[in-house]
């Protein structure tokens, strides 16, 4: 039998799950939701769901990989001795390499735009190179119209790096790396935060990011929203916290480890408010408009408001851009090479593959899956998929394990399970939160989008054809069907393994 490979360090083991932590939710999802969702107030669900799931979650999914000491899959089938719950991970295997095969995607144009910004290529109107010019968006998801050169270069660049970290293994490669790449994405947004708090019209930025408004609170979609950051931002549910932890040495700590984690997300992610809106507030000023003229998320804002806030810096606006999208980079490959070993340790583990063999299936199969989004219609798929992914699957696995753990498992052995080896304990809270809270959220959740894409399409605002709805469901259809036959075509059994404390 193949030695378990594991972490050298703590640290490293810090670096690593932090590392996948941290990503692109952080920088463009976390502050445009808290300004959406009342300020400074937004804190308070924030906080809540951290505590009441997105903590709990983390401790289960990081205690089962320490326990089980095996990727998703098996670690399921071993806890629970019975194979047939190794679906749920699966398809969190098979659900973080949908995931990362857009994901990539945005890090290729992140590559494209940090070899753009010291000469700002976008030019004077930012919106049209970045839609037209260069994702050559067609506007509807079903109409290709062809692949994009640039950002299928890009993307074979973004997929090499990943497959050469992800194939040198956990030690050398993944806890090597993002022991340097962390530590830099917080120097890098401790130098945004204070060069764009010195813009003028920042101040006014912040105060936008900041200023509480308590109403905003009575609406359940606020406390959806905050649970769903939650659960992006923390990677769970994604099999990813699993298979790091399962690289733990034994009687390695679990609970004060996640609270680590979870603290260390939150505050890059407050801290990364301050930059974005910051430099939102610089904008703002210049142009003669409030803020909510020019705040945005996601893809617009890293692709288009932020080049035009560089734009209108002036000397050293090239500087500011080159840090701001090799942050975006670093976050994002952090995250990714995590989310790619999910699919490399699940086919290691259950097809007995070498690392290496492993590794090039993974990166392999997730650079084919990535192609569609290089086309003229992708920037469609991408949000089409981003949308069904964080719910069918991250929520949907999310409930899972947490009823899986909370009541075939048994929430309270698994908590004295976990306790046991770890420098701070769980209380009886977290049985609870388990067995039900995290699960009601999770599945409300569920419900409540599936209605809405029923109901309004999707996105509500211009929705896309219905056949691109179809065909994007039968894609998560097949992902779970694909997940069932994984189970049945694996070779190795754990049902009868016994668990190291
Ligand atoms: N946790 C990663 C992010 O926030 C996936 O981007």
């Amino acid at each position: 039998m193949v030695k378990r490979e594991h972490w050298g360090t703590r640290y490293g083991f810090l670096m690593a799950a932090i590392g996948s932590a941290i990503g692109l939710g952080n920088i463009w999802r976390f502050p445009y939701i808290t300004y959406k969702s009342g300020g400074g107030a937004f804190f308070i669900p924030y906080l809540f769901a951290l505590i009441t799931a997105g903590i709990p979650l983390l401790v289960l999914e990081i205690g089962l990989g320490a326990k089980t000491r095996r990727s998703s899959p098996l670690a399921f089938e071993k806890l629970t001795g019975k194979k047939r719950y190794g679906w749920v991970g699966w398809w969190a295997t098979i659900g973080s390499l949908l995931l990362v095969s857009y994901y990539s995607v945005i890090m290729a144009w992140t590559l494209s735009y940090l070899i753009k910004a010291p000469t700002l290529a976008w030019g004077t109107d930012p919106n049209t190179y970045f839609m037209k010019d260069f994702l050559g968006w067609t506007g509807n998801p079903l109409n290709l119209g062809g692949i994009r050169l640039e950002i299928l270069i890009a993307l074979v660049v973004v997929w090499t790096i990943n497959w050469l970290i992800v194939g040198k293994g956990v030690r050398k490669g993944i806890e090597c790396v993002t022991k340097i790449m962390i530590p830099l994405s917080w120097i890098i947004i401790a130098i945004l935060v204070i060069r764009s708090l010195t813009f003028p019209g920042a101040m006014e930025g912040v105060n936008w990011y900041l200023n509480p408004d308590f109403s905003k609170l009575r609406n359940p979609r606020v406390w959806l929203d905050a649970y769903g950051q939650v659960f992006f931002t923390l990677s769970v549910g994604q099999g990813a916290m699993i298979i790091y932890g399962s690289y733990l040495k034994g009687k390695s700590d679990i609970v004060n480890n996640s609270f680590i984690i979870a603290f260390a997300d939150s505050i890059f992610a407050f801290l990364a408010g301050f930059a974005v809106f910051g430099t939102l507030g610089f904008m703002a000023s210049q142009m003669g408009v409030g803020i909510d003229e020019v705040v945005v998320s996601g893809a617009e804002l890293a692709f288009v408001t932020y080049p035009k806030a560089i734009s209108m810096l002036g000397a050293g606006s090239g500087i500011i851009g080159v840090l701001f999208f090799f942050l975006l980079l670093m976050a994002g490959l952090s995250s990714s090479i995590c989310l790619t070993e999910v699919s490399t340790g699940g086919l290691m583990g259950s097809f007995k593959m070498s690392r290496k063999k492993a590794a090039t299936v993974a990166c392999g199969v997730s650079l084919l899956a990535g192609i569609i989004y290089t086309t003229g219609g992708g920037f469609g798929w991408l949000n089409l998929m981003d949308n069904y992914i964080n719910y069918f699957s991250l929520a949907l696995v999310g409930a899972l394990e947490a009823l899986l753990i909370g009541w075939v498992f048994k929430a309270r052995r698994f908590r004295i399970w976990v306790n046991f080896t770890s420098e701070i304990c769980v209380g009886r809270w977290w049985d609870w939160c388990i067995k039900l809270v995290t699960p009601f959220i999770l599945v409300t959740t569920l419900v409540w989008t599936s209605m809405s894409i029923l109901k309004a399409g999707y996105p509500i605002e211009a929705p896309y054809p219905s056949l691109a709805l179809l065909l994007g469901f039968l894609i998560i259809l097949a992902g779970m069907i694909a997940a069932f036959l994984c189970v049945r075509l694996t070779k190795v059994d754990v049902t009868r393994e016994k668990f190291k404390v």
